[in-house]
């Protein structure tokens, strides 16, 4: 029977204990896309969960679509990175770079062009940018010389991620950007090698997790998916079917973890939840499973308990907790996340939320 404070080895990391901190943008670097010390302080004091999975950062600029949010391309954001993930170590914790390209998710005046999907396909609802909410426009289809450019893109991200000191990267393989824009068969109609049968569409995934592999070992890479909900327009008509065959996939690449954001129930976002597709994967990859379970952490740590999975991570409880992990360690109660400054900027609703005091400890 594992237990949140057992210890996990996840490739090249070994987590002191296994409550992940999901991934959360932020969007606090500003418009250059540069790391700064106020999110290293922001990381710093979450450094007592068992991984930081960093906010989704962009591997390009043709990629990155959300405002202020960080990117890993150029030699400034790299050095902006530094600090930060000095300070998650110097604090004791050890954190990962999620590495983002979001496709149609892209609005043209974040990313300068029109921007590149598996498919011609125009995302729903509106993307954000520094002039308000706009339309997304239709992407173009992306060319074989357009998937070699951003597979290196990834690879040099990941490169990147090592030089800033990240202890190893997941690729955001969730959440309707580009991966899954090519994985699900909602938002893929190509009928090449990149599309067509569940395994051509599984090729532009094995060819990033192959290229960052090649470049920074492959005991250091890790990938999330969202299988069981819509989100942002992308979704699979047999999503059970197509994820088995990514963990007979990710199996033979030899990937060493996946984070699987998998409710159970719906999601304050209003998805609704398809079959949990973790438990016909586990017996197919030898890998550790994390799972997200969106809103209900108990949920999958009652999954740990049981085996059925190996980590639980947690997104916006530790927005509002730094000390998370102590907190669930003394079943003390939760601070509560105010979503009114989840994007925007600055210090308040960042740094400021109160770790627990001696008294409410003891
Ligand atoms: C403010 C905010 C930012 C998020 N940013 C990301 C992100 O950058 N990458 C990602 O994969 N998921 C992102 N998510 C999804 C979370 O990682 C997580 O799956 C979701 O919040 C549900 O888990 P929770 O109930 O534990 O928060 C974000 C969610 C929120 C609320």
């Amino acid at each position: 029977m594992a237990c949140l404070f057992d210890s996990l080895r996840l490739g090249a990391l070994e987590l002191p204990n296994r409550i992940v901190m999901a991934p959360l943008t932020r969007a606090r670097a500003g418009r250059d896309a540069v790391p700064n010390a106020l999110m290293a302080e922001y990381y710093a004091q979450r450094a007592s969960a068992g991984l930081i999975i960093s906010e989704a950062t962009g591997i390009s600029r043709e990629g990155l679509g959300w405002p202020n949010a960080p990117g890993l391309w150029s030699a400034r954001q790299v050095e902006g990175w530094k600090p930060v993930a000095d300070a998650v170590h110097k604090a004791g914790g050890r954190m990962v770079a999620q590495l983002w390209h979001m496709g149609r998710l892209v609005h043209p005046d974040l990313g300068g062009a029109q921007p590149v999907s598996s498919s011609a396909t125009t995302a729903p609802d509106f993307a954000h940018t520094y002039e308000g909410k706009k339309s997304y426009v239709q992407a173009r289809s992306a060319t074989a010389d357009d998937i070699g450019r951003i597979v290196a893109d990834y690879a040099i991200a990941a490169r990147n991620a090592v030089a800033a000191g990240f202890d190893g990267v997941q690729i955001h393989g969730a959440n309707g950007y580009l991966v899954d824009q090519f994985l699900r068969d909602g938002a893929n109609f190509r009928d090449d090698p990149y599309g067509g049968s569940i395994d051509r569409r599984l090729s532009f995934m094995s060819e990033v997790i192959e290229a960052v592999g090649a470049e920074i070992g492959i005991e250091r890479v890790g990938i999330r998916f969202s299988p069981n909900i819509r989100v942002q327009g992308v979704e699979d008509s047999h999503p059970r079917v197509l994820f088995e065959a990514v963990a007979r996939r990710l199996e033979k690449l030899r990937l060493p973890w996946i984070e699987l954001r998998e409710p159970r129930l719906p999601t304050s976002a209003g998805a609704v939840p398809t079959e949990l597709v973790s438990p016909a994967m586990r017996p197919l990859y030898s890998g550790r499973i994390v799972i997200n379970s969106d809103g209900y952490w108990c949920d999958a740590h009652r999954r740990l308990i049981d085996d059925e999975i190996d980590a639980v991570s947690i997104g916006r409880p530790f927005i509002a907790n730094p000390d998370l992990v102590k907190r669930i360690a003394l079943g003390a109660p939760l601070n509560e996340a105010d979503s009114s400054t989840f994007y925007s900027g600055g210090a308040q609703g960042y740094v400021d939320y109160p770790e627990l005091d001696e008294a409410q400890a003891a």
